[in-house]
């Protein structure tokens, strides 16, 4: 590997995070992600997943430990250092988190906010190259024939999409996405993350994604990462996901719960 993309890379160095409340989210965390990886974090509900996630674009401050995207430290990091590793880190939720009552272009467009000086989106006054790249972005995710559609009026996955295009055209070197699929039903959801998958082959853009299902977790994480009570207890391909790791992520085995509907046949 060379040394750019090490530099690209996100590393956790005995990573704790502790809540206000004394809770702690993450217990000692230490892994390295490399620039172009697609990686997929699983685990039971509040396993530390979105803890994880939101750990990598500093929305949760670490309390110990090292965490470094493209070289940068993020401990202690405010202003404008974090303001330029939260532009290289674009952000995809389970609520797709669009503003509703504007157009999908307006949406992507607000993923060059980073990039924009504040009076051009005051008056909206939009750049060329921005509009171009708004509308790229919609191509790559095939929804760009709703580029002038108000977001309400597009379907769950659509606006989920729309989302994905939004984060492209912060043009990031990671994209997190926190269970981008849990509002959708199996086929969009497969949609979506295939989505993820073109963008991280395609774009050699950096992604992890957090799932609640192992099937999908191993159908499109390169690599599974298992968090239990805040703990890495899995690191590994994810056709090394079998139903010993599974009961060791889960405290318990498997069940056709634990598949997305439709695929209970899928082997595990
Ligand atoms: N702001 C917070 N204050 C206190 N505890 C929190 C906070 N956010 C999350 N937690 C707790 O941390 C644990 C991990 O949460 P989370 O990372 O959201 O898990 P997951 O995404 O895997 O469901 C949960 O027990 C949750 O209740
Ligand atoms: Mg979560």
């Amino acid at each position: 590997m060379s040394q750019a993309q090490q530099a690209a890379g996100i590393r956790f160095d005995h990573v704790g995070v502790t809540y206000a409340n004394g809770f702690v989210g993450l217990d000692d965390i230490t892994l390295r992600i490399d620039s172009g990886e697609m990686v997929a974090v699983v685990g039971l509900s509040g396993a530390g997943k979105s803890t994880l996630v939101r750990t990598i674009n500093g929305l949760v401050p670490i309390s110990s430990g090292q965490i470094t995207v493209g070289g940068v430290g993020l401990k202690d990091l405010r202003g404008k250092g974090l303001r330029t590793v939260r532009s290289e880190v674009g952000m995809i939720f389970q609520s797709f988190n669009l503003a509703k009552r504007t157009t999908v272009i307006n949406n992507v467009l607000m993923g060059r906010l980073y990039h924009t000086p504040a009076w051009r989106t005051l008056l909206a006054a939009w750049k060329r190259d921005d509009v171009e790249l708004a509308m790229q972005a919609l191509e790559r995710v095939e929804i760009v024939h709703k580029a002038y559609a108000n977001a309400s009026e597009l379907s769950g996955g659509q606006q989920q999409r729309v989302a994905i295009a939004r984060s492209l055209a912060q043009r990031p070197r990671v994209i997190l996405a926190d269970e981008p699929t849990a509002s959708l039903d199996p086929p969009t959801s497969h949609v979506v993350m295939r989505d993820l998958q073109r963008i991280n082959a395609e774009l050699g853009i950096t992604v992890v994604v957090n799932l609640h299902f192992l099937d999908l977790a191993r159908r499109y994480g390169q690599r599974v990462i298992g968090l239990r009570g805040g703990r890495l207890v899995f690191d590994g391909p994810g056709a090394d996901a079998d139903a010993g790791v599974f009961e060791s992520i889960y405290g318990r085995s498997l069940t056709a719960e634990d598949m997305l509907p439709g695929h209970q046949q899928a082997a595990v």
